[in-house]
C-alpha cells in the first residue's frame, strides 16, 4: 500500500457543496484507513468569513450526513486537527501573498517540503484568474524545492463549448505544465468503470469478441432518479449535454472502445482513450435531428407525489430550452468499430438512477431451435457492465428448456460487487484524491482528450444555440424520456434495454 509524501490539500471552494458532500467524506475515510501520509493538512479557502475552529465545527457537523458509514468521534477529532480555513477572495490577486505566508507555516508545521496540491471547487469562470494569481506569486514552481511537486486539480465543466474549453487550457497551461493538471472527472473513478479495464484486458476470453465481427451495438445509459436540486441555474447553462456526456458517459465510451495498452501507464492508457475519442464520427448538422434526441421533463405524479416540471424548478426561466434528456447514436471510425453505433442516454428525473453498458453480441448466423408457438428469434446474447447501483456484471445467453423438443430460454450469469463484501469499495473522489497526491494521473483527463470530447459535441451545442425551432420533446417525470428515443435503433433492434422491470409494483427493482 503506497503512501502519498506529505503535502497540503488547498481547497478554493472550500465552504461550498462539493467540499462537503464529497471531497471532505472522502479525506476522513483515506484518514480512516491510514491511506494519508503523516504530514498532511487540508486549507480550505473561502469568502465566507471563517476561522479553523468555526471551519471545523461547520464540517463535524456536515460530516454525518455526507459520510457513507457511521462516523467515528475520535477518529473525526484526530482528521479534523489537520483543516484549516482562510477567508480570502480567490479573484483577489492582493490576497495571495496572504496564502503564500499560510502555507509556508504550513509547510513547516507539516514538514510538507513544498508539496501542494490546489482543488479548484468553485465557479468555472474563476479557474483563470485562480491559476493566474497563483502563478503572479510562484506557488506553481517546483524549481523553489528539491524534488517537490505542485498539482493542480480541476472540476468540469472543462470550459462551456470547445472554443471556451480551449482557452481554459491555455490559460491554465500558460502558468501550470500539463503534467501538473489533474482534470478530474469522477466516473473514472468509479470502481466499475475501472473494472472494465481490468475485465478487458486480464481475461483472455472476452476481447477477441470485442470489435465489429461480433458485436451489433453498445448502449451506455446514464439515468437518474433525481431533478436539477436546487441546481437550476447551473444546469439551465448547462444542460445535460454538458453536465454529462460530454465528461462522463464520453470517457466511459473511451474505456470501453479503446485498443488495449500497450502498459497500465498514464499515458499510455489515455493516448488509447484518446485515439477513440478523436475517432467519433461528427455528427453532419443535416443527421443531427435524426440521430440526436433531446427531451425536457414535464409535471407528473410519481409514487403519488406531484413532481415539479423542469420548466418550474427553482432559478429555471419558464420558456427555458434546455435539455435534461438526451440520446445520441454515434459512430467511431476506427478498424475495430466501423459500423457499429453506439447508443448513449443521459437523463433527469427517469424512473430510477442506474449507469450501464450494455454490449450487444451479434446474432447466431442461423437459428436452429425454433419454438413452434413463436416466431423464429435468435437468442439475444448481451453483456451488462452494471456501473451503479447494483454494482456488477451479467451475461446473458440461451439454454434448452428441460423437457421435450428444444426451447430456448435466456439466462443469466452474474456477479455482484457486493459479494466481495470484506473488501472497502472506494468513492471515486477518494480514488481520484489519492491518485493525485501519488502522482498518477491515468483516472484523470487529458487536455487532448477534454478537446476531442468538446469538438465532437459542439457541433450539436451550435445547432441548439442557432436553431430556436430544435426539437426538444417532452417526457412525463419519472419515466423513461421521449418515446422518439426508441427510432434511433432503427434496424437493430425494439428499442433501449430496460435495466429495470415490474416499475409498476417496485419502482427501485432493477435487473442485477
Ligand atoms: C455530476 C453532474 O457531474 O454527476 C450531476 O453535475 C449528476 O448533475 C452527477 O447528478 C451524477 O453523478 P453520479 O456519481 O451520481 O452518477
Amino acid at each position: 500500500m503506497e503512501i502519498p509524501s506529505n503535502c497540503i490539500l488547498i481547497i478554493f471552494g472550500a465552504s461550498g457543496d462539493l467540499a462537503k458532500r464529497k471531497l471532505i467524506p472522502a479525506l476522513f475515510s483515506l484518514h480512516i484507513q491510514n491511506r494519508l501520509p503523516e504530514g498532511f493538512a487540508v486549507l480550505g479557502i473561502g469568502r465566507t468569513p471563517l476561522d479553523d475552529t468555526a471551519f471545523r465545527e461547520r464540517l463535524s457537523k456536515q460530516v454525518h450526513e455526507f459520510y457513507s458509514g457511521a462516523v467515528d468521534a475520535e477518529a473525526w477529532s484526530a482528521f479534523s486537527q489537520r483543516l484549516f480555513y482562510l477567508t480570502m477572495s480567490p479573484e483577489n490577486a492582493e490576497d495571495y501573498p496572504q496564502l503564500k505566508e499560510r502555507l509556508a507555516q504550513l509547510d513547516a508545521e507539516y514538514k510538507v517540503g513544498g508539496n501542494y496540491i490546489y482543488y479548484l471547487s468553485i465557479a468555472p469562470s474563476v479557474y483563470g484568474t485562480i491559476v493566474t494569481n497563483l502563478g503572479k506569486q510562484g506557488l506553481q514552481k517546483e524549481e523553489s524545492c528539491t524534488q517537490c511537486w505542485k498539482r493542480l486539480i480541476i472540476e468540469k465543466p472543462f470550459g462551456y463549448d470547445l472554443a471556451s474549453g480551449q482557452e481554459l487550457n491555455r490559460k491554465v497551461l500558460k502558468v501550470f505544465r500539463e503534467v501538473q493538471v489533474y482534470r478530474i472527472d469522477h466516473y473514472l473513478g468509479k470502481e466499475t468503470v475501472q473494472n472494465i479495464l481490468v475485465f478487458r484486458f486480464s481475461n483472455g476470453i472476452f476481447e477477441p469478441l470485442w470489435n465489429r465481427n461480433f458485436i451489433s451495438h453498445i448502449e451506455i445509459t446514464a439515468a437518474e432518479k433525481a431533478g436539477v436540486e436546487g441546481r437550476g441555474e447551473y444546469y439551465d447553462s448547462a444542460g445535460v449535454i454538458r453536465d454529462m456526456v460530454q465528461n462522463h458517459l464520453l470517457q466511459v465510451l473511451g474505456i470501453v472502445a479503446m485498443e488495449p495498452p500497450a502498459s497500465f501507464q498514464a499515458d499510455t492508457v489515455r493516448n488509447e482513450t484518446v485515439k477513440v475519442l478523436s475517432a467519433l464520427r461528427p455528427i453532419r448538422p443535416e443527421n443531427i435531428e435524426s440521430q440526436v434526441i433531446r427531451g425536457q421533463y414535464v409535471s407528473a405524479t410519481i409514487e403519488g407525489q406531484k413532481v415539479r416540471g423542469y420548466r418550474d424548478e427553482d432559478k429555471v426561466p419558464p420558456y427555458s430550452r434546455t435539455e435534461t434528456y438526451i440520446a445520441m447514436k454515434l459512430f467511431i471510425d476506427n478498424w475495430r468499430w466501423g459500423g457499429v453505433p453506439f447508443f448513449i442516454r443521459a437523463g433527469k428525473r427517469l424512473p430510477t438512477r442506474v449507469t450501464e453498458v450494455v454490449i450487444h453480441f451479434k446474432p447466431t448466423p442461423q437459428i436452429l431451435f425454433e419454438d413452434h408457438d413463436a416466431p423464429a428469434q435468435s437468442i439475444p446474447n448481451q453483456l451488462i457492465i452494471r456501473i451503479q447501483p447494483n454494482e456488477g456484471i451479467l451475461l446473458k445467453f440461451g439454454m434448452k428448456l428441460p423437457g421435450a423438443g428444444f426451447q430456448v430460454k435466456t439466462v443469466s450469469m452474474d456477479f455482484h460487487y457486493a459479494n466481495l463484501s470484506d473488501t472497502h469499495v472506494p468513492e471515486a473522489y477518494e480514488r481520484l484524491l489519492l491518485d493525485c497526491m501519488l502522482g498518477d494521473a491515468t483516472l484523470y483527463a487529458r487536455r487532448d482528450a477534454v478537446e476531442s470530447c468538446w469538438e465532437f459535441i459542439d457541433p450539436i451545442l451550435r445547432k441548439d444555440a442557432e436553431n430556436l425551432e430544435s426539437r426538444i420533446f417532452s417526457y412525463p417525470a419519472g419515466t423513461w424520456g421521449p418515446r422518439q428515443a426508441n427510432d434511433l435503433f432503427n434496424g437493430y433492434s425494439d428499442g433501449w434495454r430496460s435495466p429495470c422491470k415490474n416499475l409498476a409494483q417496485d419502482g427501485q427493482y432493477c435487473e442485477l
